[in-house]
């Protein structure tokens, strides 16, 4: 990896502009119908994948979404860069609301919001160069870059610390973090200012993850791009986002600046998912053994959901209340500014006593020492 990551762009994350809105989520909503019946199909219900979610991602920020499998967040990042169409509730850019914008109107922005899939085996084709991937978005658009389209290609390469000399190549001839890298530099062959990850790392080696998290959070820093970073554990987020939000069922359970999220849980669910991580330090054998959450059985359907909270059927501290009325996200008490929760009867703001803060994985708790120093 280049110590110097350069971009031909005048593109610069100075502080006042970290607090600047880039995307705004409100209210948003989408619910996939479920047909049934014979021999006429018809609509017999709806799977409420995401059900009314507000979040802001500002100008070169990293914002994190988290939550078990199923939640709704790759559902979330497709309806933030308009592969889906909401059901309801707005997504707007720069101001300017893209909720339901045609192609057309879509086109000028296309480019500065950018995904980044989980899978980097099944989002390169097999039969182009990684040259021709690289370069394609930018043919697509007709980007012209200064010195011709190899020579950007051969930067974006070396950007993402792969040899710059194997543009020719093709994607089987890469391991598997070497082809996320190839996905991040054509995320990036477009100068975007936004890029959606949805669990980048989530399909590779526990070794090569936190690699590849660095690279991103070195363009993040270093580019000033904002990402919305998708994962389920909070574990990858940790490293990488400022802010995070938690997802429980469609819905944002609670959300906060890193500390108030790690240090100063309130949702039982948060506090679940963070004791979630292997009790055993394996850096330090003689750490203290801390009691354990398990959750109990399994997410419920979003085609029926439970009434009032839908974490109730989960949740140790449910009670009356919890079934009859849905708690609202709102600021606890003693909370931090931007510190949301939704819980009619919350944890006490600590962790302490849970084995929450073991990381489990060398390599990244060696990334968490990099980026503490
Ligand atoms: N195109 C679709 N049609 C019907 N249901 C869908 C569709 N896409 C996702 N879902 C459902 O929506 C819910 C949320 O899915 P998803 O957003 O992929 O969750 P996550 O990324 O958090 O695992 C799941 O129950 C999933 O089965
Ligand atoms: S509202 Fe009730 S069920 Fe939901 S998380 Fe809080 S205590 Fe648990
Ligand atoms: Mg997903």
């Amino acid at each position: 990896m280049k110590e110097d990551l350069v971009l031909p762009a005048t593109r610069e994350a100075t502080e006042d502009a970290a607090l600047e809105p880039l995307l705004e989520v409100s209210g948003l909503t989408k619910y996939f119908p479920v047909r049934g019946g014979f021999p006429i199909r018809r609509t017999v219900g709806h799977v409420q994948a995401v059900d009314g979610i507000d979040l802001t991602v500002h100008v070169a920020e990293s914002f994190g979404l988290v939550g078990e499998s199923g939640c709704g967040k790759s559902t979330t990042g497709r309806l933030i860069t308009r592969l889906l169409e909401p059901t309801s509730g707005s997504v707007s850019y720069r101001g300017q609301d893209i909720s339901h914008a045609t192609r057309k109107q879509l086109a000028p922005i296309r480019s500065e919001i950018q995904m980044i899939f989980q899978d980097p085996y099944s989002s390169l084709n097999p039969r182009q160069t990684v040259g021709k991937i690289i370069s394609g978005p930018m043919e697509i658009n007709g980007i012209a870059p200064a010195g011709g389209r190899e020579k950007r290609v051969r930067e974006l390469l070396e950007i993402v610390g792969l040899n710059p000399e194997h543009f020719n190549r093709f994607p089987h001839e890469f391991s598997g973090g070497q082809r996320q890298r190839i996905g991040v530099a054509r995320a990036l062959s477009l100068e975007p200012k936004l890029i959606v990850a949805d669990e980048p790392v989530s399909a590779l080696d526990v070794s090569i993850q936190a690699q590849v998290v660095n690279l991103l959070q070195q363009v993040q820093k270093e580019l000033g791009i904002a990402f919305l970073f998708i994962a389920h554990d909070l574990a990858v987020v940790r490293h990488f986002s400022q802010r995070v939000a938690v997802m429980y069922l469609g819905k944002i359970i609670e959300v906060g600046d890193r500390e108030s999220i790690y240090d100063r849980p309130r949702h039982p669910y948060t506090h679940a998912l963070l004791s979630a991580v292997p009790e055993v330090n394996l850096m330090d054998e003689e750490a203290p053994q801390h009691e354990r959450i398990r959750l109990a059985g399994d997410v419920p359907s979003p085609i029926n959901p439970p009434s009032g909270c839908r974490f109730r059927t989960r949740c140790w501290k449910a009670q009356d209340k919890c079934a009859s009325e849905e708690p609202p996200l709102v600021r606890l008490s003693g909370n931090r500014s931007g510190h949301l929760t939704a819980c009619h009867f919350p944890e006490e703001p600590t962790t302490q006593g849970r084995a929450e803060d073991i990381v489990l994985d060398p390599a990244l708790a060696a990334l968490e020492e990099s980026s503490e120093g």
